[in-house]
């Protein structure tokens, strides 16, 4: 299958919007992954006095977990996704959250500008176009030592974790995702773009080709061991 890519991505995204809280609800680890992701960010006092962005927010679970690890923090979420982007902003966040309609290309436009103390973007980067562009945009809104965590599924390499990528996929993922309103067209390409992407050392190595600084890679535990991680990195002092 082809890989969905910008309007059709978001699309589907748009389709998929209204089951999306349910489907991710249905994975006990889901929340509980993010929540560690932005904790390795390490901000410091609870993000007080701190800008956030919050990059491909979709409904809003990764910005929960911002908020958990950063509870002052004042967050900036995006997304390119009406659909996604209307149930974030329909829930009630507990600290200072505003949301912004935009495609991660076109932040500038969209009134979005830095410095950013920290950049948070979970399941956005393999999704992106122009990846490399995006990234270079964002060194460049981030405050100099300003922290970036990518959230991203990204296989180890090995063989056994591509294999259990595909099993649970193609008997949990794309099934239920088939229920659900947009069908199962995003599941697919859930499952198609990580295989296709880069794995955990490609993904690492293109942070570092952007000009981040130094590029940590943190695998995350349970069945996703070796198929999602947690990529630390800074933008240069
Ligand atoms: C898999 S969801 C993840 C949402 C959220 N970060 C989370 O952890 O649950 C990916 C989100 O990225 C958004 N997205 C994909 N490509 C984008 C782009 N080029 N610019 C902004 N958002 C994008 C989609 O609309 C979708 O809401």
């Amino acid at each position: 299958m082809t890989l969905l890519q910008d309007g059709a991505l978001t699309a589907a995204f748009d389709s998929a919007s209204t089951a999306y809280d349910r489907l991710v609800g249905a994975n006990p680890g889901y929340h509980r992954q993010l929540r560690r992701s932005a904790r390795r960010l390490a901000l410091p006092d609870g993000g007080e006095g701190l800008r956030v962005l919050d990059l491909g927010c979709g409904t809003g679970a990764s910005t929960a977990a911002l908020l958990a690890a950063a509870p002052h923090a004042e967050i900036t979420a995006v997304d390119a996704s009406a659909g996604m982007l209307e149930r974030a902003a329909a829930k009630e966040w507990p600290g200072n959250v505003a949301f912004v309609h935009t495609p991660a290309e076109e932040l500038e436009q969209a009134g979005v500008s830095g410095p950013f103390d920290a950049v948070f973007a979970a399941y956005l980067v393999r999704n992106l176009t122009d990846p490399d562009k995006v990234l270079n945009g964002l060194r460049g809104l981030l405050r100099p030592g300003g922290r970036l965590a990518v959230h991203e599924y990204a296989l180890s390499g090995a063989a056994r974790h591509r294999l259990v990528w595909t099993a649970v996929c193609r008997s949990v993922i794309i099934p239920a995702g088939s229920l659900g309103p947009g069908g199962a067209d995003l599941y697919r390409h859930l499952w198609r773009s990580v295989l296709e992407f880069d794995t955990a050392p490609e993904l690492a190595e293109r942070l570092t080709a952007a000009g981040f600084e130094p590029v940590r890679t943190a695998p995350l535990p349970g069945w996703e061991y070796g198929i999602l991680h947690t990529f630390l990195a800074r933008a240069p002092r």
